[in-house]
């Protein structure tokens, strides 16, 4: 039994996703990236592979995707974060046509074929909006913890309308309508809504299809999933899983290369 690894450094944080040949996932990590890049790629590779017992040499191929994937310093080979992510949605959710990517750093918006090729894509600009370090500030500004932003948010009846765009000056307009008297979860509904909105409209810029996918770590967000679904007026497929999409897709991609090469060899063999 051959292994295949895929190793998503993000721009945030680091996954890890180890498939067998029946392309089932059996291991996964996650860890922040930090500083040092090359260190986070070795350690989540390293958490998956002991998590479940497998000797390093047991995985075949390991490909590196994310922003770091060239500091995937031990991998064969890299895929962008574009092609991954398209590739571990269809895998999961066989009738996707448009994936929705949230991280740390920015939103994508990917458009696939039937078959999972990338179509076309779109990302936000540079300056971060509507993506989780949008939601990190206002987390920041407002004093609940990251897992808890999504519970709190949905208590809410009526989000108060946010209006910057920009994560420097969300903090400040977060603290103003707190000064106004607007409850934490109606603020923080407000922020989801106007991430909603932003990223809708990138979809929009790929060609929206159903179904949709949503990926990246704020897809553990429920109000990030219930202020999107509000948005597109129907339901995203999401899983657990969606916060490892990237990884399962680089996985996905050295299985391919790992079955294609024995296949090679194979007709190799049988050749006069
Ligand atoms: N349990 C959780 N609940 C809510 N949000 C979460 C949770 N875990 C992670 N996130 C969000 O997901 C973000 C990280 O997502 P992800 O790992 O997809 O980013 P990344 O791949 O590092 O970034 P990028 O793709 O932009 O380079 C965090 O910044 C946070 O906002
Ligand atoms: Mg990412």
């Amino acid at each position: 039994m051959a292994y295949a690894a895929g190793v998503d450094v993000g721009s945030t944080q680091t996954k890890a996703v180890i498939i067998d040949e029946e392309r089932n996932i059996i291991a996964r990590s996650l860890l922040d990236t930090g500083a040092n890049v090359v260190q986070a790629a070795e350690k989540a590779f390293k958490e998956a592979v002991e998590s479940k017992g497998i000797l390093e040499e047991e995985v075949e191929w390991v490909i590196g995707t994310g922003y770091g994937r060239y500091r995937v310093t031990f991998g064969n080979d890299q895929v962008t974060e574009i092609s991954c992510h398209g590739r571990g949605a269809s895998h999961l959710f066989p009738q996707t046509r448009t994936v929705v990517d949230m991280g740390g750093q920015d939103t994508k918006a990917i458009r696939v074929s039937p078959g999972g090729q990338i179509e076309d894509f779109c990302m936000n600009d540079k300056c971060a909006a509507g993506t989780g370090r949008f939601l990190g500030a206002a987390s920041a500004a407002l004093d609940i913890p990251l897992d808890d932003l999504g519970d709190t948010a949905l208590q809410s009846d009526k989000g108060v309308r946010i209006s910057t765009t920009c994560t420097v000056f969300a903090e400040s307009e977060v603290l103003a309508w707190l000064g106004k008297g607007k409850k934490v979860h109606d603020i923080l509904w407000g922020v989801h809504e106007s991430i909603a909105t932003r990223s809708l409209g990138l979809m929009r810029r790929v060609g929206l299809e159903d179904e949709i996918t949503f990926t990246g770590g704020v897809s553990r967000n429920v109000a990030m999933v219930k202020a999107l679904e509000d948005a597109l007026g129907h339901k995203l497929n999401v899983s657990d899983d969606c916060h490892y999409m990237g990884a399962l897709g680089a996985a996905l991609f050295a299985m391919d290369h790992i079955l294609a090469s024995r296949t090679a060899a194979g007709t190799e063999e049988v050749s006069p």
